[in-house]
């Protein structure tokens, strides 16, 4: 668990790593590969060990050099089974399905299942691999498939949540070894994508289209090894982006494709974070840093997650922690995730103010958040939570940050090198600090005493915003501290609106 003493503005500059999501189908992908590949800036994550064992099971040797780069080589092509005790620990080893059928032409794969996201149903998948001949039939939760020959042809593949990312790597992947041409319509934009069919034509492949819904793709008959760097995280420098803000502190975020981010930047801006891009190239796409200033006034958006271009799903859970902090009421939808809202009870545990209706929550900005025991239940709602956790006043616990490992290098460490205080320790309740802790026989008499809360408040009938001071009733030994700053209004007999 992490052991955090929240509430000091971050300071200093920090490197974001190389992308997860697009690490994943691309280390999947050295299985249709004729010779070594060796991959750039993959990022040491649980994840990448996890589907790095599984390779291991299908015959991929894989090992770090010592300048970090991961060389991955097929020792033995005879494995097609991807095994449930391996599948189940990440559900994205289902992106070993197309390479797998794409070169061995056979593949036994565990269906993954869902997990605290959502359902997360594969038929996408199966319904572009049957259009390109693939006999499949699913039994004893095994998709068991098998292709005696692959044919190009015209598949459409959204759904009723829009494309799928790794549904249309699995394609791309049996469409790029296939017979003649295949084309695919709603095809994911994201740039993992893009950057895995930039791989695949490395290898040799023929795809046209990356990084729009229509992609194009020439079958070849075999594809070689081929060196490649894999594209910066654009979840983690958004993370990043977002502690920045909801500490008011001063970073720089480096290694960062502008573009990647613009729905993340735009949304930023709007809520009033002050964002730099420096040292941009001339091509759009061309890597960069970002600079976050303290902002003056955080206010309340709208925010819904969609598909590439739109603004992240897996950044939905940390830009609820930073609105919890936003003046106004801000509404996030998750039209990807419906469902992806776990984190919402954690963070009403910290002090924000959140209504869920649906696939819609209701944030209404509080002034501050204050430090509890929280469990994180999926990757990014634990970012939420250790973001609200270092804005938070006093000590914050989140507990199970394995789900954090799954796809943060060592977060704490890049935030603490920042000026944050995030300890790991181990989950035992004499880690957790004393101000978190409330005896049974004695409970402690300040918890009954609530502390002067400065709220935003708009007052129409009395012209303009001010910032105003409610204090709770007197209680007995508790001195009200002064602040010349702060008007005193009281609210008795007003209704602000
Ligand atoms: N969907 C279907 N049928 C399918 C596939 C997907 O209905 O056959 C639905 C899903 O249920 C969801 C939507 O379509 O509602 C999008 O799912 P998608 O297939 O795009 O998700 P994924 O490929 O399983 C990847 C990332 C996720 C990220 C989503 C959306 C990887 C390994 N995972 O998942 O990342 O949230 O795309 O962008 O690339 C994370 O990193 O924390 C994470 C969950």
């Amino acid at each position: 668990m992490f052991v955090i003493e929240g509430g000091k503005p971050l300071n200093g500059r920090v490197r974001v790593s190389g992308a997860k999501n697009a690490a994943l189908p691309i280390m999947a992908a050295s299985i249709m590969a004729d010779g070594p590949v060796t991959l750039r800036d993959v990022p040491d994550l649980v994840d990448v060990r996890t589907l790095a064992d599984l390779l291991e099971t299908l015959g991929v040797r894989s090992d770090r050099a010592v300048d970090g780069s991961l060389n991955l080589q097929v020792v033995d092509d005879s494995c097609i089974v991807a095994d449930y005790e391996l599948v189940r620990r990440m559900r994205a080893s289902i992106c070993v399905l197309g390479p797998l059928l794409a070169r061995r032409r056979r593949a036994i794969v565990s269906l993954p299942g869902g997990c605290n996201i959502g359902d997360r149903p594969i038929d996408l998948h199966l319904k572009g691999l049957r259009a390109l001949g693939v006999d499949i039939r699913v039994e004893h939760g095994y998709v068991i498939a098998e292709a005696s020959r692959l044919r190009g042809t015209n598949i459409f593949l959204g759904g009723s949540f829009g494309s799928t990312v790794t549904g249309t790597c699995n394609v791309l992947a049996a469409a790029a070894l296939a017979e003649g041409v295949t084309t695919i319509e709603s095809a994911a934009c994201e740039p993992e994508v893009a950057d895995f069919g930039r791989f695949l034509n490395a290898m040799g492949a023929r795809i046209e289209g990356l990084g729009t819904p229509f992609l194009r793709i020439e079958g070849v008959d075999q594809l070689s090894g081929a060196e490649h760097s894999i594209i910066p995280d654009r979840i983690e420098a958004a993370t990043l982006l977002i502690a920045a803000a909801m500490t008011r502190g001063q970073v720089t975020v480096e290694n960062v494709c502008p573009t990647h981010l613009s729905a993340v930047i735009e949304k930023l801006r709007e809520i009033g974070v002050p964002l730099f891009i420096e040292s941009q190239g001339e091509d759009a796409t061309s890597l960069a840093d970002i600079r976050v200033e303290p902002a003056e006034r955080l206010t309340a958006t709208v925010c819904s997650a969609l598909a590439y271009p739109g603004l992240p799903t897996d950044v939905q859970a940390q830009f609820m922690s930073l609105l919890s902090l936003c003046e106004g009421n801000s509404v996030v939808t998750d039209k990807v995730f419906p469902d992806r809202f776990m984190h919402v009870p954690e963070l009403v545990r910290l002090g924000a103010q959140i209504y869920r209706e649906g696939p819609s929550a209701i944030v209404s900005g509080v002034v501050q958040l204050r430090g509890a025991c929280v469990m994180a239940s999926d990757l990014r709602a634990s970012a939420a939570l250790v973001l609200a956790g270092i804005a938070a006043k006093g000590h914050t616990v989140v507990r199970r940050i394995y789900h954090l490992d799954r796809g943060y290098d060592r977060l704490e460490e890049r935030l603490n090198s920042l000026g944050a205080n995030v300890r790991r320790v181990t989950d035992i309740v004499e880690n957790v600090p004393d101000s978190l802790k409330l005896s049974h026989t004695t409970p402690s008499a300040a918890m009954f005493t609530s502390e002067p809360e400065t709220i935003s408040a708009s007052f129409p009938t009395t012209g303009g915003d001010r910032r105003i001071r409610v204090d709770p009733p007197q209680s007995a030994g508790v001195e009200q501290p002064a602040d010349s700053q702060i008007e005193k209004v009281d609210l008795s007999g007003t209704r602000p609106e």
